[in-house]
């Protein structure tokens, strides 16, 4: 499993092309497969869901082929598919699962249909019960009412003398209609859809008839349940179809450049696009975001009265997908945010509503859910975020939402990779447009004076200061006060993931402890070069030195900090003295405070930790290609202060240039 390190980021801006739109793409390759003649897709996404499609397709026997750059080609089958016994993995992809449910039941032949386990828990009962109406013989092959299914179908030529009408729930995914407009056309016969319940998610029915619509078969509709196809009706290839970019995907964009404050512009969708979620825009310009929109673009920036972001109460019924990013944007906004009337949130990828509520209680945020809501109160002084490791639940929207609450706190996404089942992209692009608070990293040896020089060069800057040898310290504390052997790597690695520890005003308290004095002893000292070796100890320390990472910026001071726990740092320092020199400064800072000082004593334990830090395997101490070198045995603090800060007056000058 790999995890993703967001630290936070304080602004966004730029320009995003997006991927195609899945609903569209998959429904698109559906009825190019099922068309007479050859569909060129322009823009279609590539993904794990449509992968799914085109591997069910090809295994149906329909040639699929990529024709010049992100484009495909299908050869449709006109209505028969060539291979007429088939298995289908579908993974977790609802669209390619539901629709192709109904084709294949509507088509004759015998298939099974399966998926991952989290789609084998996702109903589909009401999509069976309406198909059984049209002859169709469908098994469940394990629980009632939901895949995997054996599907054998009435074929296209018996007919069922009252298969002109056919009954569908509404009310728990719209998809099932969708699958069953889509299918209609095999059994040629004129059939009447009636929907029962109220419809949900009513905008992707319009894409599929709109795209039935573009593939040769018009719908009539009879006010809003009610949907007839007509006789002989019989899909078409239009020549070439372009997809549309990803109105569920744009939401983030949108979504940073409400928070991030300058425009995020997104290029694929506008004024013109047949997707419901480009609705998203609306409850984002009522939270008082910017918005400017073309017909194939969109941009929003921060509210334009400097007034930031409000809280709003919202239906969410035509957004289902995109209010998801509206629960983390809720974060930003100066009250109460209420989404309602989102109960297909649980029988999505993941029961959304239960992921959300628990991963926003992580960060912090007050959050009450119900059967069908979600209400998400703003952090104020009394409640504020906190850095967290965010679980995504193998649900690509979980990942993608919770990124942009990096603009608040640092994050650890978990399986980053889980965007890929419709955006595999997003994080390159992410990275591409908001803007990380900037870090400042002084590596050096033990005792060369780099603590001091990194905690006046932040309080110049107005920066945060991480000192993350006193965590190796505090492990080492920590150790000898459960008495635990500084050998045992697994028993340090525990005490390491759960110190509890807090940084305030210069001191270090351990377990409500002020153990300041006691992390500086020289036999923690030395005992902390030997924790810091275990490669697990160093593991477990990672996300909460990365922690520390927050706006304005950050001046971190270690061994790892230019190489491993903060390599994208905006400036690197190596800050150095003379092994003598440094036995000298120590020699000298103890006598200071009235103890004895062994000069020799002090000069070989300093040789050994040095020699331990630089030789062992994992993040040993060196110099960085691209770190400065700051060597100050003949600098006084003040000085080595100075230069850093000219370095990196330097360096904001240069990125100033660069983004002129
Ligand atoms: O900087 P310091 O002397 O307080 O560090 C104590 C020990 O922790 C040091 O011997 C090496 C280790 N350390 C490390 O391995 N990586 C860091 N980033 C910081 C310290």
């Amino acid at each position: 499993m790999t995890f993703l390190d967001l630290p936070q980021m304080i602004s966004a801006s730029g320009n995003v092309r997006l991927p195609g739109s899945k609903s569209i793409s998959n429904r698109a390759l559906l009825l190019a497969a099922l068309s007479d003649g050859v569909t060129k897709i322009e823009n279609l996404l590539e993904s794990d869901d449509t992968a799914r499609m085109r591997e069910a397709l090809r295994t149906l026997g329909v040639e699929i082929d990529a024709a010049d750059a992100g484009n495909w080609r299908v050869h449709g089958c006109a209505g028969h598919f060539p291979v007429r016994r088939a298995e289908l993995f579908l993974g977790n992809a609802g669209t390619a699962f539901r629709s192709l449910t109904a084709v294949l039941a509507c088509s004759g032949g015998d298939y099974t249909l399966t998926g991952v386990p989290r789609m084998h828990e996702r109903p589909i009962g009401d999509l069976v019960d309406a198909l059984r109406q049209l002859g169709a013989e469908i098994d469940y092959l394990g629980n009632e009412g939901y895949p995997p299914l054996r599907i054998r179908g009435q074929g296209t030529g018996e007919k069922k003398p009252d298969g002109n009408v056919v009954r569908v729930r509404g009310d728990v995914s719209s998809q099932f209609l969708t699958g069953l407009l889509l299918a209609l056309p095999l059994t040629g016969m004129e059939t009447t859809v009636e929907v029962m319940g109220a419809l949900i998610s009513r905008p992707y029915v319009e894409i599929t008839l709109a795209l039935m619509a573009r593939f040769g078969v018009p719908v009539e509709r009879h006010g809003e349940q009610s949907f007839t196809l007509p006789t002989a009706a019989r899909y078409v290839a239009p020549g070439t179809f372009h997809v549309e970019g990803d109105a569920s995907s744009a939401s983030y964009f949108l979504a940073l450049g409400a928070i991030g404050g300058n425009a995020v512009r997104v290029e694929g969708v506008g004024r013109q696009s047949i997707q419901g979620d480009v609705r998203f825009v609306e409850a984002l310009a009522e939270m008082g975001a910017a918005i400017e929109m073309g017909e194939h673009w969109i941009r929003a920036s921060a509210p334009s009265d400097g007034q930031g972001l409000r809280g709003i109460t919202l239906d969410c019924n035509s957004i289902p997908d995109a209010a998801m990013t509206l629960a983390i944007v809720a974060l930003f906004a100066k009250d109460k945010t209420r989404l309602l009337n989102i109960a297909s949130w649980r029988v999505k990828e993941t029961d959304r509503i239960a992921a959300m509520t628990k991963e926003l209680g992580k960060l912090g945020a007050r959050v009450e859910a119900g059967t069908d809501y979600l209400c998400v109160t703003p952090p104020d002084a009394e409640h504020p975020l906190r850095a967290a490791m965010i679980d995504t639940y193998d649900d690509h929207r979980m990942a993608m939402c919770f990124s942009l609450a990096a603009f608040a706190v640092p994050l650890r996404i978990d399986d980053p990779e889980c965007v890929a089942k419709t955006f595999p992209e997003y994080f390159r692009h992410f990275a591409r447009v908001a803007q990380p608070a900037p870090v400042i990293a002084i590596d050096g040896p033990t005792a060369s004076g780099k603590g001091t020089v990194s905690s006046r060069v932040a309080a110049t800057l107005g920066f945060h200061y991480l000192d993350s040898g006193a965590l190796y310290r505090l492990t080492a504390l920590a150790a000898q006060d459960a008495g635990v052997d500084w050998r045992d790597e697994a028993a340090l690695t525990a005490l390491a993931a759960a110190l509890d520890v807090v940084f305030q005003a210069g001191r270090v308290l351990l377990n409500g402890k002020d153990v300041s004095d006691a992390l500086r002893g020289e036999a923690i000292s030395s005992a902390a070069s030997r924790v810091a070796a275990f490669p697990a100890v160093r593991a477990a320390l990672l996300f909460r030195q990365r922690a520390f990472h927050r706006a304005p910026g950050l001046v971190g001071d270690g061994r790892d900090m230019a190489s491993v726990v903060f390599p994208a740092a905006a400036l690197k320092v190596f800050l150095t003295a003379s092994v003598r020199v440094r036995a000298e400064r120590r020699c000298q800072q103890l006598l200071e405070k009235g103890q004895s000082a062994d000069r020799a004593a002090i000069l070989s334990d300093l040789e050994a930790r040095d020699a331990r830090d630089r030789d062992r395997p994992v993040a040993p101490l060196r110099q960085e290609a691209d770190a400065r070198l700051l060597d100050t045995d003949a600098l006084d603090i003040e000085s080595a202060v100075a230069q850093v800060l000219a370095w990196w007056k330097d360096v904001r000058q240069r990125d100033m240039r660069a983004n002129r």
